[in-house]
């Protein structure tokens, strides 16, 4: 069983890999797939800036990609270099990927290592459009 603050604090560990030079700013990101497994996730930047992969994304291709279709949660944490955020939301894309797998118990934990919240991907992302739709 691998609870909030479990997951919070394996996102700041992730956070020390973010590879940051254009923007200073490092996401962690620690998802928990169903199968109890955790994946981590950091933002890697590019020159050419949009190549840039977010933490949350990164964390859940690693995921997918080793056969994981199914998550509980995911913790995000971020701040610029040297310091931490109180809170850092998923971006708008980062939503809509994670949307892709995410049933209705999907947790997002959002905050820091001192006080974070449990949030559903409906409260960030209401009106999703998913597979559903098509
Ligand atoms: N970033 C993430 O990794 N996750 C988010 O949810 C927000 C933004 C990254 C992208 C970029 O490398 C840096 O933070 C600044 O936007």
């Amino acid at each position: 069983m691998t609870d909030s603050k479990t997951l919070m604090n394996l996102a700041q560990k992730a956070r020390n890999m973010a590879y940051v030079p254009y923007s200073h700013f490092r996401v962690g990101a620690a998802l928990l797939a169903k199968s109890g497994k955790v994946y981590l996730g950091c933002n890697v930047e590019n020159a050419s800036y949009p190549v840039a992969n977010c933490a949350e994304r990164t964390a859940l291709f690693k995921a997918v990609s080793e056969g994981e279709r199914e998550f509980e949660a995911i913790a995000i944490i971020g701040g610029r270099e040297g310091e931490t955020a109180e809170f850092t939301a998923p971006c708008g894309v980062c939503r809509q990927a994670l949307a892709e797998f995410a049933d209705k118990d999907f947790r997002l934990i959002l905050g820091n290592e001192e006080k974070f919240a449990s949030y559903s991907l409906d409260d960030v992302l209401p009106f999703a459009f998913t597979g559903k739709n098509l």
